[in-house]
C-alpha cells in the first residue's frame, strides 16, 4: 500500500506540481517565511554565513497552521483587549481529551499544569526534583538542550549511550545500571526519539521504568514528538503503562510540533503523583509563568478539538516525505545511511561514509550542498560523522536537497 503510493509519489514529483489528489489540505505549496523573524529562515546568514540555503534544520514545519487554528487566533485578535488570562475549562478539556483519544491515556484535569515550553518545563523538573551536585541521566545521543538544562543547573550529566544496533537505537539496560550510584536522582527519556526517531515500545519503557523505580529515580519523560509517528508503530504514553509508573515520572507533552504552533509557546505539564506535583507547581510559581499566553492558549483549543483530520493528512505527508527520502538515500547517494525514523519529522543520517572531519562534513553541507542542517555533534559524542534532516516541508523543498548531496557527492 505505502509503496505504491510512494511510487504515486514520485510519478507526481516528476511531474513538478502535485496539487489536486484527494487531500484536503495542501502540503506542496512554498509559503515564503522569510522576514518574519523565522528562526530557521531568517538567521541562515549569522548562523551558517550564507543565506541561500534549504533549512532543514530547526524543528519547526514548513507548513501553514490547520485553518481552525488560524481561525481561533484571528477571532481572539479581532476582540483586541489582551489583558492576563488563566487556562479555562476548555483549556484542560482539550488536553484531558486528547491524551485519552489520541494517546489512551486518561489525564484528571489536577494533573495537568502549563508551562510556557518543554525546555522550561525539564529546567523546573530539575530544580523542584534535585538538588546542586545531583546525577541526571540521559540517554545519549539526544536533543542538545537535555545537556545544557542539566550543567546550566548545576546538576551532573551522566551519559547512557544508546546501542546502535541493526540500524536503529536501543536502549542499553546494563550500562545504565552501572552507571547508578547514590546521587543519580533522575533520568531525562526522550519519547519518541529526536535525533533517531525511535519509538519506544511498552516493553522498552517498562524495563528502564522498572530500573528506575526500584533505584529511587524520577523519570521526566519529554513527549513533545508524541503525535508524529508512522504507520505500524505506536506512541506509549510513559505513565499510561502502570499506576506506579504513573506515579514516578512527570510527563512533558505540546502540540506545538504536532500542529507547528511552537511560536506560540504553549505545553502541559502531566503529573499524578500529588506531591512531585506540589513541588513542580512550587518551583514554576519562583517565576509567576502559570498564566497562558492568550493566542498559545486558543491555539491549544482550536488544534486539540478541531484539527485531528488536518494531522491525519500531515501523518500521511510526512510518511511519504520519510519514505521518499530514506529511498532516495538508499538508491542515489550510498554513501550516505539514513534511520529510517518510526516518528519524528527528523533523519538521522550517517555520514561516515564520507570519511570527512566533522568540519569538513559541516562545510560540505553549507558550502557544496546549499543545506543547512543540525550536527550531529550538537546531540553529544555519539553524533560525531551524522547529520539531522528536518524533513517537515514541501517534497519538492526535500527533493532539491537531495539532489545537491547527490550532485555534491559526485565531485568528492
Ligand atoms: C525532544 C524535544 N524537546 C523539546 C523541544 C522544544 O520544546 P519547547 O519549544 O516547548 O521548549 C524540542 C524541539 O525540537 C524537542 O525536539
Amino acid at each position: 500500500m505505502l509503496n505504491s503510493k510512494l511510487e504515486a509519489h514520485y510519478d507526481i514529483i516528476k511531474e513538478k506540481d502535485m496539487i489536486g489528489d484527494d487531500r484536503m489540505y495542501d502540503f506542496d505549496s512554498i509559503v515564503d517565511r522569510r522576514n518574519t523573524s523565522c528562526l530557521k529562515w531568517d538567521s541562515l546568514g549569522t548562523l551558517y554565513g550564507r543565506e541561500d540555503l534549504i533549512p532543514l534544520w530547526v524543528a519547526d514545519m514548513d507548513f501553514p497552521a490547520a485553518k481552525p487554528i488560524t481561525e481561533a487566533l484571528e477571532r481572539r485578535a479581532r476582540h483586541s483587549i489582551f489583558g492576563y488570562t488563566f487556562p479555562s475549562d476548555d483549556y484542560y478539556n482539550a488536553v484531558i481529551g486528547w491524551m485519552a483519544r489520541r494517546h489512551n491515556f486518561k489525564v484528571e484535569r489536577e494533573w495537568i499544569t502549563y508551562t510556557p515550553g518543554v525546555v522550561p518545563a525539564l529546567s523546573y523538573c530539575i530544580r523542584a526534583f534535585t538538588e546542586p551536585g545531583d546525577k541526571v541521566i540521559i540517554q545519549t545521543p539526544v536533543y542538545h538542550p537535555f545537556y545544557s538544562v542539566i550543567r546550566d543547573n548545576w546538576r551532573e550529566i551522566v551519559r547512557n549511550p544508546l546501542k546502535l544496533e541493526d540500524g536503529k537505537y536501543h536502549m542499553d539496560y546494563n550500562d545504565l545500571m552501572k552507571k547508578i550510584d547514590s546521587r543519580t536522582k533522575m533520568l531525562i527519556l526522550c519519547s519518541p526519539h529526536n535525533p533517531g526517531g525511535r519509538v519506544w515500545k511498552e516493553e522498552e519503557l517498562k524495563e528502564l521504568a522498572d530500573i528506575c523505580i526500584r533505584n529511587n529515580i524520577l523519570i521526566v519523560s519529554d513527549e513533545i514528538h508524541f503525535d508524529i509517528v508512522y504507520s505500524g508503530n505506536r506512541h506509549i504514553v510513559l505513565g499510561s503503562i502502570s499506576d506506579e509508573i504513573r506515579d514516578n515520572c512527570v510527563v512533558l507533552t505540546a502540540p506545538s510540533k504536532t500542529f507547528n504552533i511552537a511560536g506560540l509557546q504553549v505545553s502541559n505539564v502531566i503529573i499524578s503523583n500529588e506531591e512531585l506535583r506540589r513541588k513542580y507547581r512550587a518551583e514554576i510559581n519562583k517565576d509567576h509563568v502559570s498564566t497562558p499566553n492568550i493566542f498559545g492558549g486558543e491555539a491549544l483549543i482550536a488544534a486539540y478539538n478541531e484539527s485531528e483530520e488536518w494531522l491525519d493528512e500531515l501523518l500521511e505527508y510526512l510518511e511519504c516525505n520519510r519514505d521518499f527520502f530514506i529511498d532516495y538515500i538508499n538508491k542515489r547517494i550510498p554513501k550516505l545511511k539514513a534511520m529510517k525514523p518510526e516518528g519524528t519529522y527528523l533523519i538521522w543520517v550517517d555520514c561516515r561514509g564520507l570519511n570527512m572531519s566533522p568540519d569538513e562534513l559541516k562545510d560540505f553541507f553549507v558550502n557544496k550542498c546549499q543545506l543547512a542542517l543540525n550536527d550531529g555533534g550538537m546531540f553529544g559524542e555519539e553524533g560525531k560523522g551524522f547529520m539531522r534532516f528536518n524533513i517537515g516541508c514541501p517534497r519538492s523543498l526535500l527533493k532539491e536537497a537531495l539532489e545537491r548531496i547527490e550532485k555534491a557527492i559526485d565531485m568528492v
